[in-house]
């Protein structure tokens, strides 16, 4: 189609740092969209090129000089529908049924947005355009698989999750998991790790939702259901006292609140867990019992005690962990600027030397002391002769 050629070399006449080619004309067309970036590595400047089907995404590397042929490929007869961003300039081309094209031109400052944009979708697992239907029903895409304005940050979340779980896991070749999700309120997490597992990275995972609320755990039983996601099961019970008697080999938390936290990490080294992700919130167990004498500058400011208490009650989670035999790291979970909420604690199974263990407890216990600080961790560990 000629037409479509000269409005194509109108629009790459600059350089394009963007492209997002949509609105299929066959409803079974095999990419329901197609994303293309411009990518810089240490040589040249080349384009990605991502294609959306339901379920996966398929890239191709193109040099820079064949995006016109290219684009031209991509659209002529299945798409009726093209944004391209250059840094100075938005285009948006639309094609009517009856093939009329209509290029619509704005001037911009795309240079924010389009690193951004750039960054944004570089290292994510979970990509906009992927269709997870239970997130559908959860409000957090839409039926295009875009993201939800107001979602955006706990899409963030859970992408970041999913990267530091996907880093672990690729050590070991695992062909089954059974995990433990605690707290797992409306379980956005929860659904998209089911089809990390099940559906990207096919392992055979068998999930249980455990949270204290009725109607969330009957929707979420619901969604599982509709869209057969046949291991996938969410109970009503609290962490505390979960009884689960068979082998249990990642356990996760996002956000269970204060020693919620420290109920599932216990549970978890119970049963000999060889992995664990929590990111806690809400740590006002050591903000409500710290009294510092020596120390009473980290008292005298409400603000600063919470905040030591806060960072303080992560780092004797980390040292006990290790005391009961796991390696663990706090990693830097989500920016700040997005989440206060954003210490990750990541712990796996593995040779800790006596001296490590009996350092950590001794750090432990220095704290305890200086703060008279009891807490909830230590006490279910130290009970049961864990540590
Ligand atoms: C802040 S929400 C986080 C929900 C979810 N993980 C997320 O990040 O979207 C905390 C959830 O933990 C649940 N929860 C708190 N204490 C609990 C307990 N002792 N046992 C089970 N669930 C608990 C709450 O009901 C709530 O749904």
């Amino acid at each position: 189609m000629e037409e479509l050629k000269k409005t194509l070399d109108e629009v790459f006449e600059k350089e394009v740092i963007k492209i997002v080619i949509s609105n299929k004309v066959k409803k079974d067309e095999k990419y329901n969209k197609v994303n293309i970036s411009l990518k810089e590595n240490n040589k040249n400047k080349f384009y990605q090129i991502e294609k959306f089907t339901d379920k996966q995404v398929f890239h191709e590397n193109i040099k820079i000089d064949e995006i016109n042929e290219k684009v031209y490929e991509i659209i002529d007869g299945k798409y009726k529908q093209m944004t391209a961003w250059s840094s100075s300039e938005t285009f948006d081309l639309k094609i009517s049924k009856k093939g009329k094209i209509f290029l619509g031109k704005k001037k911009n400052d795309n240079s924010k947005i389009i690193t951004k944009g750039h960054n944004k979708e570089k290292n994510y697992i979970l990509k906009e355009g992927m269709i997870i239907e239970p997130l559908i029903d959860l409000g957090v895409f839409t039926k295009e698989g875009k993201v939800v304005n107001s979602k955006y940050d706990k899409y963030k979340q859970i992408n970041r999750f999913i990267e530091i779980i996907d880093d672990e896991i690729k050590k070991n070749d695992y062909k089954e998991l059974t995990i433990l999700d605690f707290g797992c309120g409306k379980s956005y997490l929860t659904f998209v790790l089911y089809y990390y597992f099940a559906k990207i990275k096919n392992i055979n995972v068998k999930m249980i939702g455990l949270d204290l609320k009725e109607d969330v755990i009957k929707k979420c039983n619901e969604i599982a259901k509709r869209y057969n996601y046949d291991n996938l099961h969410f109970e009503l019970g609290d962490i505390n006292g979960f009884k689960y008697n068979n082998k249990v080999d990642m356990v996760i938390t996002l956000h269970a609140c204060d020693t919620a936290t420290d109920y599932a990490l216990y549970n978890a080294i119970k049963w000999n867990s060889k992995m664990i992700f929590s990111v806690p919130c809400c740590q006002h167990e050591f903000n409500a019992q710290m009294k510092a004498e020596e120390l009473s500058i980290l008292t005298k400011y409400g603000i600063v005690q919470e905040r030591v208490a806060a960072l303080m009650t992560d780092s004797v989670r980390a040292n006990l962990l290790e005391c009961a035999g796991y390696k663990t790291q706090l990693l830097e979970f989500i920016d700040i600027a997005h989440s206060p909420k954003n210490i990750l604690i990541r712990a796996s199974k593995a040779n800790i030397s006596k001296e490590k263990k009996e350092k950590s407890l001794v750090e432990v216990q220095n704290l305890m002391n200086t703060f008279s600080f009891e807490p909830t961790l230590y006490n279910l560990l130290s009970n049961d002769n864990l540590i």
